[in-house]
């Protein structure tokens, strides 16, 4: 990467921490994460953002502090020894320790209650929403196998479609997921949209995006879990409302066709529960 490419990726990067508009569509930086191309992926950006922000100006302080200490108790300088556990020291180092606290770790503390609740955790909404497409994914060593209802709505049926490695959802639309595994702990990870579940087997754990710009993006596991972890590389491609349409009428068709009653392991998927 040219210096020139790599100052302007710091810029956008610094541009970024106070940025409000974070809630549009970011290019590429060519640092840190890959673009954020999901609805509420942009709280996520500004929690890490503000965070780092608070780092640097305590870096700051600190590294402020040391030089003025090396400069003024030099070699000429008299040592003082204290304990620090004088009634004075006691309140102050309480005192900033508390506004530290309060300020920020409180700040951050109700942002994220606040987001998880109305957006991340706010099932009811997606629930609600009659276009919201629902998905099983079922985690093993080492790939995702994902399962649409098809045009019955219901899970675990001939019209189901399957895919492998190759998850497909409408842009604009609240993707609801429900996910297990059937040996190890593995992670739905998708980096785009800031947002990631743990697969478990034995039980079913649920997350929801939604996609901002249709495209071709990564779903990778976080758990370690075993060695090809690395592998467990996955596509998820966004498309337009009509193309996704057209996929599923298409892969529902040819899953009727090769539908096999006698084929256990591909019969998977759970009944569908709003909530577990
Ligand atoms: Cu599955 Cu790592």
């Amino acid at each position: 990467m040219k210096l020139r490419t790599r100052l302007t990726s710091v810029a956008i990067a610094i541009t970024a921490f106070a940025s409000p508009a974070l809630a549009a569509v970011q290019p590429e930086s060519g640092i840190g994460l890959p673009r954020d191309v999901s609805l509420s992926g942009h709280r996520i950006d500004w929690l890490i953002n503000i965070t780092s922000v608070f780092n640097l100006i305590l870096f700051i302080i600190m590294c402020v502090w040391m030089v003025y200490a090396c400069l003024k108790h030099n070699r000429n300088h008299q040592a003082e020894y204290d304990h620090g556990s004088s009634k004075h020291s006691v309140t102050v180092a309480l005192a900033i320790s508390a506004v530290i606290f309060f300020v920020v770790d409180g700040n951050l503390f109700f942002t994220t209650m606040r987001d998880l609740d109305n957006e991340f955790w706010n099932f009811d909404m997606v629930k609600a929403n009659p276009q919201t497409v629902r998905l099983e994914i079922n985690a093993h060593q080492w790939s995702w196998d994902a399962r649409y209802a098809g045009p019955d709505g219901k899970f675990n049926t001939e019209d189901d479609i399957l895919t492998w490695n190759d998850i497909k959802v409408p842009v604009d639309t609240p993707i609801y997921v429900q996910l297990t595994s059937t040996d190890v702990i593995h992670s739905f990870y998708l980096p785009n949209f800031r947002t990631k579940m743990d697969a478990v087997p034995g039980q079913v754990n649920r997350m929801w995006f939604q996609a901002k710009e249709p495209g071709e993006y990564d779903i990778g596991c976080a758990q370690h879990c075993g060695t090809h972890h690395y592998k467990m590389k996955a596509l998820l491609t966004v498309l337009s409302a009509n193309d996704f349409k057209l996929w599923q009428a298409q892969q529902s068709a040819i899953a009727q066709r090769g539908f096999d009653a006698d084929d256990k392991v591909a019969h998977w998927g759970w009944e569908w529960k709003e909530a577990y």
